[in-house]
């Protein structure tokens, strides 16, 4: 059945990409995509370019969110032998812009109108100083919970929506004797978990004064105390054996009926979607309790690093090859993300993706909707990796509340 489904995605991607500019050679592609469920979006992408006569060249560094995906094009650029095409997240994307190592990719994106399609938020991340520079592949949002419905249900737990009725919930299924909250211990899965508490504490003005502008007063504020006071009920609830562990291990943990909440982007859908799970039926998708009017999101982008000249066949080929409509429905089907385009129908998606679909347009439309600070889509990688140590510190048991909010205020103020 999976086989078939991804058989006919891969063939409506290739038959839609036919017109596209045909080229001759390989891309090298660095990116993380290296989970079961990352795995089966990224043949669907290789695939496609495969039928268009494009070699690929695959370069995966494992390691969710991306840092050492990071550690290594750096040391790539540092050599100078950049790979062709590389996945990127915000910041990252405009830093790289700046230092001049990316390719200009105007006229790909004018001859297919990106302009109109690409909505102003991935936009903003995706062109620098007048230039496309990457090609956005999906949106994903990291204010979700992901349950296991039969656990749920045996309990007689409904879903959350406010943190108390969370809290009675996490309860309940330590009493029972099932881990609460599937995590794994590593510092950007901690942020991740933060993006979607902090969003409930501090409200959408609060979220954005603190890791978007970097406003002092509300990275120090009692509110923010209640943010790490929330992680610490969030670390209570987790198993003994967190430390250090995938997050896609985490997941298998709520598909396996081990625990039964985990917070985590929608990249976790893909875990149970190629696990032959089904929304509704094996597994719910929430918001996090607190934040249903709102969208903290980060998009992957191919970064196209410059071969010493313009834009190559191969890397425009790739580029136009992403922002097809067809490929950005049958890929992001897989991946548990949503479409980079505003023009792309969700009938093809299941109900979480319905639901993360609509829930950007209503954000992005009610002015809901934010950069992620966990995936650099709030703050330079310097900022982000200052709060990422503390955030997980302070999970850890080395801060307590309030000296983590005076820890924050500090890393923040040394690294912007
Ligand atoms: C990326 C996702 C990826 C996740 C886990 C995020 O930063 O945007 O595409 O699945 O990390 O690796």
């Amino acid at each position: 059945m999976r086989k078939h489904v991804l058989m006919t995605t891969v063939a409506l991607f290739v038959g839609a990409t036919s017109t596209n500019i045909a080229a001759a050679g390989d891309v090298e592609v660095l990116h993380w995509w290296t989970s079961g469920g990352e795995a089966a979006a990224l043949n669907v992408l290789k695939e496609g370019l495969e039928g268009q006569g494009i070699g690929w060249n695959d370069m995966p560094v494992a390691g969710g969110g991306g840092e050492s995906a990071m550690t290594v094009l750096r040391a790539r650029v540092t050599a100078g032998n950049a790979p062709t095409a590389v996945q990127g997240l915000g910041f990252d994307i405009i830093d790289w812009a700046k230092q001049g190592s990316l390719a200009n990719l105007n006229d790909v994106a004018a001859k297919e109108g990106w302009d109109d399609v690409i909505p102003a938020a991935l936009q903003q991340f995706a062109k620098v100083d007048g230039k496309w520079v990457s090609a956005p592949v999906n949106v994903h949002s990291t204010n979700w919970v992901w349950a296991n419905k039969a656990v749920l249900d045996a309990n007689g737990i409904a879903v959350p929506t406010t943190w108390d009725e969370f809290v009675a919930a996490l309860d309940k299924l330590k009493a029972a004797g099932i881990t609460p909250v599937a995590h794994g211990g590593q510092a950007w899965q901690e942020a991740t978990v933060f993006d979607g508490v902090a969003m409930s504490v501090l409200g959408p003005d609060g979220y954005k004064a603190a890791f978007i502008d970097l406003d002092e007063a509300t990275l120090g504020s009692d509110s923010m105390k209640e943010v790490f006071d929330r992680m610490g009920v969030i670390r209570a609830n987790v198993d003994e054996n967190f430390s250090g562990r995938d997050w896609n291990l985490a997941t298998a943990m709520v598909i396996n009926g081990e625990a039964g909440f985990q917070m985590m982007g929608d990249w976790a859908k893909g875990e149970f979607i190629n696990a032959g799970k089904v929304p509704g039926e094996d597994f719910l998708c929430f918001r996090f309790p607190g934040t249903a009017d709102q969208v903290t999101f980060n998009a992957d982008q191919f970064m196209m690093f410059d071969q010493g000249g313009n834009v190559s066949p191969e890397q425009a080929a790739l580029a136009s090859a992403i922002l097809a409509p067809s490929f950005q429905s049958a890929f992001n089907v897989v991946k548990g993300s949503v479409p980079a385009r505003t023009d792309v129908s969700d009938e093809a998606f299941d109900a979480c993706g319905k639901k993360g679909m609509a829930d950007l347009a209503a954000a992005a439309k009610s002015g809901n909707l934010f950069g992620s600070m966990a995936h650099g889509h709030a703050s330079a990688a310097s900022v982000k990796n200052a709060m990422y140590d503390v955030i997980t510190a302070h999970f850890n048991g080395e801060y307590d509340s309030a000296t983590a909010v005076e820890e924050l205020v500090d890393a923040v103020s040394i690294a912007k």
